[in-house]
């Protein structure tokens, strides 16, 4: 829909055509406060990974480089994560502010306590993405909603997977042979580039 007398180039005659695109251009832009807790979201998939970075390391230290692999690839999803969102802020016509990246912990106890700080973490990010739908929720702004919807079925994921593993670490304790085979089985994870199509 044009409307006459938009701009100084009409005469009344000619229908200007840029009430529609600013219109349209309003209507796609993110609200500044989504905008900003988009932001931060991307600084703690950021965070996550260099986390898990941090992890793989200990674990290369620490002897389990089947457990190191698999840090190694979370370490690289969590970086797809990041770039999602920020590919849907700049689809959304935001604005990305890049903050840095704080410090991580760079020593654990045991891998299990490696994995029991993976399944602490996931839980809180499940916070931080639930929260972020609730904000997209009451500024009605649906397709932001809709775009979180892959991360909370994400997360749910991401929860079992580090539970199970802390369930199996448990179970073998000590046990050098039962660690031994849990690190091989780590070991064959392999990295594929996280899209919303694909998961793990
Ligand atoms: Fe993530």
């Amino acid at each position: 829909m044009g409307y006459k007398g938009c701009c100084g180039f009409n005469n009344y005659l000619y229908i200007c055509t840029h009430y529609d695109l600013y219109y349209n251009t309003f209507n796609l832009m993110l609200k500044k406060n989504i905008e900003q807790a988009i932001n931060a979201q991307i600084n703690a998939e950021f965070w996550s990974a260099y986390l898990y970075l941090s992890m793989s390391a200990y674990c290369h230290e620490n002897g389990n480089t089947g457990m190191a692999n698999w840090f190694a690839v979370q370490f690289k999803e969590e970086q797809d994560h990041a770039q999602l969102l920020f590919n849907y802020v700049i689809s959304r016509g935001g604005r990305i502010t890049l903050a840095p990246i704080a410090q991580v912990q760079t020593h654990w106890e045991s891998p299990l306590q490696a994995f029991e700080d993976t399944l602490t973490h996931e839980q809180k990010v499940t916070e931080m993405i639930n929260n972020l739908y609730a904000l997209a929720d009451s500024e009605k702004d649906y397709a932001t909603q809709s775009m979180l919807r892959w991360f909370i079925d994400e997360q749910v994921e991401e929860e079992e997977t580090a539970q199970e593993i802390i369930k199996n670490l448990r179970l073998i304790k000590d046990n050098g042979f039962g660690l031994f085979m849990l690190d091989k089985e780590l070991g064959a994870r392999t990295y594929t580039p996280v899209t919303t199509t694909n998961k793990d």
